[in-house]
């Protein structure tokens, strides 16, 4: 059987070798509880001081003001009712801002605090899914607490303006806390929280081959936040829970190792990727581009497109049958009846939303692997249309 191709790495990454192995130092050597006050304790609690360093210096920020969660979900939840919460305790009002394309992390967050009193903006965004910056400007007003928007979305790979929409809403109403989903753009994009000018934001290990469930969610000084795990006294107590040592350790160092390569290792997905975007409008008829057509617009990895009169899940399954790994959009929506939001946020017909696929690259795919999807997919596609076309 041919190798496995796998290109869906906006879902998760492999673990990095080195990451592996500062994890398994932990497992092996490492494993005493941080909160401990003996020789184990202790050193663990060096080694989670030494990754908060890392992870702070990486981001430019103080050791602080990074707090470590079980991953991009669990950031995103605490940062917006961390904020939301603390600044109604405060008296500054209970509206939300955020867009219609975040990941459901987001979303069912802000619905969730919708239920409980709070009032919500979903802002529009235009046929490449960038949000409007005279939209959000309207938007935010003297009750307006929270606003999200994220770095780069999970299924488009299409990039926002957050340091301008920060500057936007911070002149509108200096007291709004300013949260980005950095999950997809960490890594591959500079996201030091001090040159978006954001409040809080999200990362996860997993998208950046580090591990999965671990995460951190950076919280600037003097943020009005509060928890959302309550318990023990962890982190300052700001995320109560015996701390995943070795995956916070194998998220510093993933994180370490993208900021290092970062310049390699975007230049080789992004000529891997362009090989997809410019080549597979040539090879399959009736192939609709989503997301920014301009490659620098959009994460450097990221590929998605909607091919006309074809089912999306039966794209996959041919794909998979043909050792190829691809998703539709995000892994969250695969299986849904429902259309992507992301993609009929921008207009996307719901039909066409339906044949969607997103294939994500990595820095350890090969051009003979695109070179496979470029063959495999024509003839996977023009039989399902022709299958479509007989029933
Ligand atoms: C943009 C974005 N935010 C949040 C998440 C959730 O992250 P996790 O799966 O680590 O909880 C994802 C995962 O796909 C994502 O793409």
């Amino acid at each position: 059987m041919a190798e496995r191709v796998y290109l869906d790495h906006a879902a998760t990454t492999p673990v990095d070798e080195q990451v592996l192995e500062a994890m398994w130092r932990v497992y092996t050597d490492t494993w005493g509880n941080p909160s401990s006050i003996y020789l184990e304790g202790q050193q663990a609690r060096r080694a989670l001081d030494a990754a908060r360093k890392l992870c702070a210096d990486l981001l430019g920020a103080s050791p602080k003001e990074i707090v470590f969660t079980s991953g991009g979900t669990e950031s995103d939840n605490a940062a917006i009712r961390g904020a939301a919460l603390a600044q109604r305790d405060l008296g500054r009002g209970s509206h939300l801002v955020t867009t219609q394309i975040e990941h459901h992390a987001v979303l069912h967050t802000v619905e969730q605090l919708e239920r409980e009193g709070f009032r919500a903006t979903y802002l529009p965004v235009d046929a490449e899914g960038v949000i409007d910056l005279a939209a959000l400007e309207a938007a935010v007003g003297p009750e307006t607490t929270v606003v999200s928007v994220m770095t780069a979305n999970n299924e488009v790979g299409t990039i926002q303006p957050v340091a301008e929409a920060a500057r936007v809403a911070k002149a509108k109403n200096p007291q709004v806390v300013v949260h980005t989903d950095a999950v997809q753009a960490a890594g591959a994009l500079d996201v030091r929280p001090g040159a978006l000018g954001v409040d809080l934001l999200s990362v996860a290990a997993h998208k950046l081959y580090g591990p999965k469930g671990v995460g951190l969610l950076y919280v600037k000084n003097r943020t009005p936040w509060q928890p959302l795990l309550l318990g023990g006294s962890q982190e300052k107590e700001r995320r109560a829970g015996t701390e995943n040592l070795a995956g916070v350790v194998g998220l510093a160092t993933a994180l370490k190792l993208a900021c290092d390569e970062r310049e390699e290792r975007n230049a080789r997905v992004r000529a891997l990727r362009d090989r997809l975007l410019f080549g597979m409008p040539e090879r399959v008829p009736d192939t609709v581009i989503t997301g920014p057509t301009d490659p620098a617009r959009r994460l450097p990895n990221s590929f998605s497109c909607c091919f006309r009169n074809v089912e999306g899940e039966s794209v996959l399954l041919a794909l998979d049958l043909a050792g190829i790994a691809a998703s539709s959009g995000s892994a969250c929506t695969t299986g849904a009846l429902e259309p992507s939001h992301v993609l009929t946020a921008m207009g996307v017909e719901p039909d066409l939303a339906h044949a969607s696929l997103r294939l994500t690259v990595g820095h350890e795919n090969t051009d003979a692997e695109i070179d496979r999807v470029l063959e495999t997919l024509p003839e996977i596609v023009s039989r399902l249309r022709a299958l479509a076309g007989s029933a």
